[in-house]
């Protein structure tokens, strides 16, 4: 075969790779960096994901970034070689076929070129006066270290940042002092350019804090009102920093509030996010954070701890309500908004346990609480429910025993409960580390479960009483 039928063979009328089990090792070994998407022709994110690998593969191809593609279906010895469980998979190689990292960008063809090209600089580059414009117009976010030869310290701080930081942003160095005062920045000093607000962050704290450093950073690299989407939703869950969501279906409302929320932001700088979320596109999210679905509104989630805080639907949305609720919120003294049924009047052999009595019954109860968690759609819930209401009648008149019910659809409940139904013991003395049920779902089997656990404990007790005498 001719070079150039070869290259007819691999290149598919794009400029994305098609590379058989033959090729593959060599192809990788002759590239410094390559994108390989392993998937196959039947599965719909490989569908949807396709334009936009096309779009990269275009813009990477002048970079000498090759994007590659590997039909499972027919390569299905390479892709067991490596080790594909889903599809799309999407894996970096460096020039090595027996070593790759996952891709952890989005699945946008903007994201793919600009993670991609940061994969390909080195972790900081080196810059010459003529080749600095260009770069801080490389990206949205791009920081610039000012500083010279006898700055060693500082240079070792930051090529240990950025080899940390990467995968986020574009890293680079000037030593020409001349820039920095055309910049009007001290010599030595850390600047973040970016493509929104102010343009430049400029660092003012400690040279040798790495972490402090790293923080103003990650900090900056954020729009002061940003936008909450499928792309951005994961930066600010892992921020640690709790986000106030502007919900918004409304061009007005959108201008008026952004207005007033903006010298807000500024001031809560590192302790809040504040980002717009296009309800008319994504407002079934609002039932997610314990809003009904009614805009403009407002709310913050602390991700941490997963509460959510919610600006009074009752009241209109103005600049005052919005300073007030904000005020109330960076104090502490804001409730958060639990979602939860209403408390039942009287209960029965089923204890119904919701969003609001949740805490008292199940933690800070004395008592042995077997709860079970459900929701309304559930089969096997339905299937268990009179297998459970003999269970609560068995155990009524019993009183260190709770046998209880919450439907986790409808109250807000600590843990995040991974199927349905979940059943799980509270024990008196051990609330901390509850004892999941895996047994089978019939009477017998739950009474032993609840007797066992429960007899350790009066076991555990006679012990101690022994010990005392
Ligand atoms: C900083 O360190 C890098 C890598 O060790 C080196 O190539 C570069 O010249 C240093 N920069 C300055 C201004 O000394």
């Amino acid at each position: 075969m001719s070079a150039l039928a070869a290259l007819a063979a691999t290149v598919v009328a794009s400029d994305v790779y098609r590379v058989s089990l033959d090729e593959f090792d060599e192809f990788i070994n002759d590239n410094p960096l390559a994108l390989v998407e392993f998937f196959a022709p039947w599965c719909g994110h490989c569908k949807s994901l396709a334009p936009e690998y096309e779009i990269a593969a275009t813009a990477l191809k002048e970079k000498n970034i090759p994007l590659v593609q590997i039909d499972c279906t027919v390569e299905d010895a390479l892709c067991a070689q490596q080790q594909i469980q889903g599809y799309p998979t999407l894996k970096v190689f460096k020039g090595d076929a027996k070593k790759s990292v996952p891709y952890a960008g989005a699945r946008s063809a903007d994201a793919i070129i600009s993670y991609m090209t940061k994969q390909g600089l080195p972790s900081v580059s080196q810059l010459t006066s003529a080749e600095f414009s260009e770069f801080v117009d490389s990206d949205d976010v791009v920081v610039i270290a000012h500083f010279g030869k006898k700055d060693s310290a500082l240079n070792s701080t930051y090529n240990a940042i950025a080899e940390e930081l990467r995968e986020n942003f574009v890293f680079g160095a000037v030593e020409d002092e001349s820039i920095a005062k055309e910049q009007g920045v001290q010599y030595p000093s850390i600047v973040v350019h970016k493509k929104f607000d102010d343009k430049i962050a400029v660092y003012d704290g400690d040279l040798a804090d790495s972490a402090a450093i790293a923080n103003f950073i990650s900090l900056e690299s954020m729009p002061l009102i940003g936008e909450v989407n499928a792309n951005t939703f994961s930066n600010y869950a892992q921020s640690g920093i709790p986000l106030c969501y502007l919900f918004i279906d409304d061009e007005e409302d959108l201008v008026r509030i952004t207005k007033w929320v903006e010298p807000r932001a500024k001031e809560l700088k590192g302790k809040v996010f504040f980002a717009v979320l296009d309800a008319k596109l994504y407002g079934g999210h609002a039932e997610n954070v314990n809003l009904k679905q009614e805009f403009p509104a407002l709310v913050v989630q602390n991700f941490e701890t997963d509460k959510k805080y919610v600006l009074d639907q009752s009241l209109e949305v103005t600049e005052k309500s919005i300073k007030a609720y904000l005020d109330s919120f960076v104090s502490g003294e804001l409730e958060p908004t639990v979602k939860s049924e209403p408390i039942p009047e009287t209960q029965g052999p089923v204890y119904t346990i919701v969003g609001k009595n949740y805490d008292d019954v199940v933690l800070n109860s004395k008592k042995d609480v077997l709860v079970e968690f459900y929701a309304p759609w559930c089969g096997h819930c339905k299937s268990l429910a009179p297998i459970y209401q003999e269970l609560g009648e068995y155990f009524e008149d019993d009183d260190n025993v709770i046998i209880g019910q919450v439907d986790a659809t409808a109250n807000d409940i600590p843990e995040r409960i991974p199927g349905y139904p979940t059943i799980k013991l509270y024990k008196a003395n051990d609330k901390k580390n509850p004892v999941e049920y895996r047994g089978a779902r019939n009477l017998e089997a739950l009474i032993e479960f609840i007797e066992q656990n429960s007899k350790a404990e009066a076991e555990d007790e006679k012990t101690i009483d022994h010990d005392e005498l």
